[in-house]
């Protein structure tokens, strides 16, 4: 089959049912409340830190990409309702060999970044960089933000994936084997996790997937290079800036900055902290009481944080009203999971999600590299 450019991936959104569409937050709780009864133990709901209020406190376990792919695969279950984005879905269908039914409640939920890095790009960035080096001369390291047959393509170039709250393991163990680390989607988060290795400027180049001309950079950059650092970006957290960060230390000259390390580097640099969602959420409880905390990060795990954390500590947006949600997380909204819950409870499995034997196979050698590694 000819690769094509295909952000989209789940073509086929299946509709919300028309006497879906206008239920209230009430009604759904004792809808959603009744379909569980009925399924037992036979079905997980798993939601990421970026969902929806209602969404975040009816799950069975949140948590970052990482410690929510843990899950996945370790639960023995029929179906696990995944309330995440598809990539995320995909990485639990990869994890459990296809044996659980993994469930997205909207397809439309993809997320964007992970749409930045498609395989008709990959296959041409890795037929370029290869006239230059010998191909055991570079590594793929994939974050987790990408789709199954990228991370299959990163398993078959014996690569690794890596989430935020695991890159420092696993760019250490691809460094150690002294290969270049070719590192996709995001240039931030690569960015950010050499930096903290202790490399600097000269030692990455920057590939362009757009643009025509060997990604934008030259043979000789890349030959000096050790990081070749693919140009993807989470729109949420690109925007955050210095100025963001400057603002704050001037209304809270004791405050803590934390941010996610999606953000820039000058971001992340000017902040006292960078993590996983999941990191994030530990370090507010573990801050001490009267600690304002500043977070860069999407406006709902901050939301959450506000809601759970006790009074004595502050939380609060590092850009104000300007923090955004994530468009992808969004779609996954309470009505879709009252949807496919109690279709699960008629039988009928909607929105499965299903990576193809070969990409699953792959994915998973890196995958569990990861998780081997990552702690
Ligand atoms: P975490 O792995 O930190 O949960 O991040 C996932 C993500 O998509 C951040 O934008
Ligand atoms: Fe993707 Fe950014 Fe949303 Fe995370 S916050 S799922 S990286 S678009």
């Amino acid at each position: 089959m000819a690769e094509t450019l295909n952000l989209f991936r789940y073509a086929h959104f299946a509709q919300l049912p028309e006497p879906y569409r206008d239920l209230g937050p009430g009604e759904r709780a004792e809808r959603i409340e009744r379909a569980r009864d009925c399924l037992g133990d036979s079905t997980l709901i798993l939601g990421h830190n970026y969902q929806h209020e209602e969404i975040y406190e009816l799950a069975d376990f949140t948590g970052d990409s990482f410690s929510l792919s843990k899950r996945a695969r370790d639960a023995e279950v029929e179906n696990i309702v995944f309330c995440g984005v598809t990539f995320m879905a995909e990485t639990a269908d990869i994890l459990t060999g296809g044996e659980r039914n993994v469930i997205i409640p909207s397809r439309e939920a993809a997320c964007p970044m992970a749409g930045m890095a498609e395989m008709v790009q990959v296959r041409q960035a890795w037929d370029d960089l290869t006239q230059v080096l010998d191909p055991d001369e570079i590594v793929p390291v994939t974050y987790m933000n990408s789709y199954a047959d990228l991370k299959a393509f990163t398993g078959r170039m014996d690569g690794a994936i890596c989430t935020s709250s695991s890159a420092d393991e696993i760019f250490e163990w691809a460094l150690d084997s002294g290969r270049k680390i070719l590192f996709m989607p995001d240039k931030h988060l690569g960015h950010n996790t050499a930096y903290d290795l202790g490399f600097r400027d000269e030692d990455w180049v920057k590939w362009n997937p757009w643009h025509p001309e060997f990604g934008g950079t030259s043979r000789e950059a890349v030959e000096d290079a050790r990081f070749i650092l693919w140009d993807g970006m989470c729109q949420v957290h690109d925007r955050f800036s210095l100025e963001h960060v400057a603002g704050m230390r001037e209304r809270y000259p004791d405050g803590e900055i934390i941010v996610h390390p999606e953000c820039p580097r000058e971001v992340v640099d000017a902040a006292d902290f960078a993590g996983s969602t999941g990191q994030i959420i530990d370090f507010v409880h573990e801050a001490e009481d009267d600690t304002t905390i500043a977070i860069g990060t999407e406006k709902h795990l901050i939301e959450h944080l506000q809601r759970n954390t006790p009074e004595a500590k502050q939380v609060i947006q590092l850009c104000g009203d300007a923090c955004l949600d994530c468009n992808a997380m969004r779609q996954i909204d309470p009505n879709y999971v009252t949807w496919v819950l109690e279709e699960l409870v008629k039988g009928n499995v909607i929105n499965r999600v299903r990576v193809d034997e070969e990409d699953r196979e792959w994915s998973r050698v890196a995958l569990d590299r990861m998780l081997e590694i990552g702690s």
